[in-house]
């Protein structure tokens, strides 16, 4: 895919902002506070339609409009889209060529975007939760019934939770909330251990790309119970033995949403024995990851690196520089980088912007 330009409008520091991209790096450059992360923010907001900051749209929209607008033209190889998302304090609108999208997954599918932000090289050490995310984003942009599944379990999840809170607890209900939750766990177990089979073969490579070294790097999913044969019946089983501990803590203890992966370096839990440009790298690698598992090279991510070149010494980023030229179309984020080669996009600090 090729985010071939993108329109701004109050979007928070960007009054108006017009810019054209190309394929290959793009290089995002300025000063602290020019408004960098925010165009990446817009770029990546064209994927989801959400920030990758964890924000309201209403922080998005410029303090002093009541909108904020996107507009950009993206190809999917010779396939051409226009794509314009409108955020009000009251909402968004997303039309793709002139036709309103309501479902997250038809934008996801004209606009896929690989983001590496500073915050991950925490990846390994914070909580469980942005590992998750990790799986679940990759897998419901790969396949959409994946998202469908988690909606679903999340849904019964709220419900059984609900059962437990209450007073007196409905032993019937809870039963067979519980045996939904087993039935949609089952092929989310299923999609990802696939996905973290698939990414292990990819992640040794990357991470050699990137640091030179032939480390040894595996990353391991241990479900809550294995979706083998007798699944059904170990996992209820596993139900029954947290049941205790469940109505004590009014809470659902076990299940998919409490899972996790862990990523080893040369036999090691990176999160705990790794240093901290050993947790940056293998970030990088993992969530750069996803974009080999795509064969259609029409449908190859975007890849967004914020601020990220200023932390690596000069020969990862030149090692990772090299790698980068392979990839369809990069944005990289930094102060005063220099690339051979690349776009480069440079943002003063206007009158206008303020
Ligand atoms: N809703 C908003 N309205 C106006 N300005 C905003 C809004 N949100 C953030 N900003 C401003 O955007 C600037 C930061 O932009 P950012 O993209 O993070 O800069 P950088 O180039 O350092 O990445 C700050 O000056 C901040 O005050
Ligand atoms: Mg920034």
């Amino acid at each position: 895919m090729i985010v071939k330009n993108l329109s701004v409008h109050n979007f928070r520091n960007h009054l108006t902002r017009d810019l054209e991209f190309t394929p290959g790096i793009n290089l995002i450059t300025g000063a602290n506070a020019s408004g960098k992360t925010n165009i990446v923010e817009a770029i990546y907001y064209l994927s989801l339609a959400r920030s990758f900051r964890g924000v309201e749209d209403e922080d998005i929209i410029n303090r002093k409009s009541e909108y904020a607008q996107i507009d950009s033209t993206v190809y999917e190889g010779s396939i051409k889209r226009n794509i314009r998302i409108l955020i009000t304090k009251k909402g968004r609108s997303v039309l793709v060529n002139g036709k309103k999208v309501s479902k997250l997954s038809d934008l996801a599918k004209c606009v896929n975007v690989l983001l590496f932000e500073p915050k991950d090289v925490m990846l390994f050490r914070g909580s469980p939760k942005e590992r998750r995310n990790f799986l679940d984003i990759n897998l419901s942009k790969q396949f959409p019934i994946y998202l469908e599944y988690i909606s679903r379990y999340e849904k019964v999840l709220r419900q059984r939770n609900e059962i437990l809170k209450s007073q007196k607890v409905d032993e019937k209900l809870l039963e067979s909330t519980t045996e939904l939750l087993v039935k949609y766990a089952g092929p989310i177990i299923n999609y990802r251990a696939m996905f973290v089979k698939d990414i292990n073969d990819i992640l040794i490579k990357i991470t050699h790309a990137l640091t030179g070294a032939r480390d040894k790097i595996e990353i391991a999913y241990r479900p809550f119970v294995a979706n083998t044969s007798d699944y059904q019946k170990e996992a209820l089983e596993a139900f029954n033995r947290s049941l205790e501990n469940d109505l004590k803590h009014k809470a659902t203890s076990i299940g998919i949403h409490r899972e996790d992966i862990s990523v080893s370096l040369n036999g090691r839990e990176i999160g705990t024995y790794g240093s901290q440009g050993e947790n940056r790298l293998v970030a990088l690698a993992l969530k750069l990851s996803p974009y080999f598992l795509i064969n259609d090279q029409d449908k190859k991510p975007v890849v967004v690196l914020d601020d990220v070149m200023s932390e690596l010494d000069k020969t990862h980023r030149e090692q990772l520089i090299k790698f980068l030229r392979k990839f369809e179309q990069v944005f990289i984020t930094d102060t005063k980088l220099e690339i051979d080669g690349a776009t480069r996009i440079e943002l003063q600090k206007t009158k206008e912007v303020f």
